[in-house]
């Protein structure tokens, strides 16, 4: 299979083993999560399932539930109660602690925000990004303050990180998130211990949030090359 049918796969499966009707969904963002929301609309506009109440995580999965009409809310709505049944979503890294690097698109904020508060979270990704260790070579994401550009880099450097501010394609200068910030690419080349350095760049001043996910348990859905699929709980 290539690489776009291992994505509409996980996608697509991640919907039919999870989401049932009456659920809050929390929706995730990238290549990948996308074929879960495009699975969702499917089974809601075929009445298959009902009443799902969905949270996303981006303004790019915002644009596809708009598109789609699949029915959107805010997390604060007084509907979802700031709590989720599941929560799908893709990953870039993930090593066998279960502990994930995520923020490739540039939504980790959001994305974590809503999956610690998913009472479930599935995480869809080909099996290449199963690692021996987060960050060695796809950096870290560390959304942060657009004035802090320079303190942080410093910061984050002082504790052995290699760091690139995400430049934008086919617009000047930086990525600008959905918040209106930056985003300093961060490899370490030093091992680290990744539920704290979750919490230590989180503390550097100007950090709005970073794309280490720790805090909980992930069922995780791996696609092999040849479209056969690997649970880890
Ligand atoms: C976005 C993310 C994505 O889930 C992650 O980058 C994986 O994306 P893709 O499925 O396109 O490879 O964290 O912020």
């Amino acid at each position: 299979m290539d690489e776009k049918e291992l994505k509409q796969q996980l996608g697509r499966r991640a919907v039919d083993d999870f989401v049932r009707s009456g659920m809050r969904v929390g929706l995730g963002t990238g290549s990948t999560a996308v074929h879960a929301v495009r699975r969702l609309a499917e089974k809601l506009n075929s009445g298959e399932l009902d009443s799902v109440a969905c949270v996303v995580t981006s303004s790019q999965t915002e644009m596809e539930c708009e598109d789609l009409g699949v029915p959107i809310y805010s997390l604060n709505h007084a509907h979802i109660g700031g709590m989720l049944d599941v929560t799908i979503d893709g990953a870039d890294e993930i090593e066998p602690s279960g502990s994930l690097c995520k923020g490739g698109g540039g939504a980790l904020t959001l994305e974590k925000i809503v999956a610690y508060n998913s009472k479930q979270v599935v995480i869809v990704a080909e099996e290449r990004k199963y690692v021996a260790e987060l960050g060695k070579t796809f950096p870290i994401s560390v959304e942060v303050v657009r004035e802090a550009r320079v303190t942080a880099t410093r910061a984050l450097e002082g504790m052995g990180g290699s760091v690139t501010l995400r430049m934008a394609q086919r617009k000047m200068g930086p990525v600008i998130t959905d918040n209106g910030c930056i985003i300093l690419d961060t490899l370490f080349a030093r091992s680290f211990d990744a539920v704290a350095l979750e919490r230590e760049l989180n503390a550097v001043p100007g950090v709005l949030e970073n794309g280490l996910f720790t805090g909980r348990q992930y069922i995780v859905y791996l696609a092999k090359p040849d479209g056969s699929l690997r649970v880890l709980e």
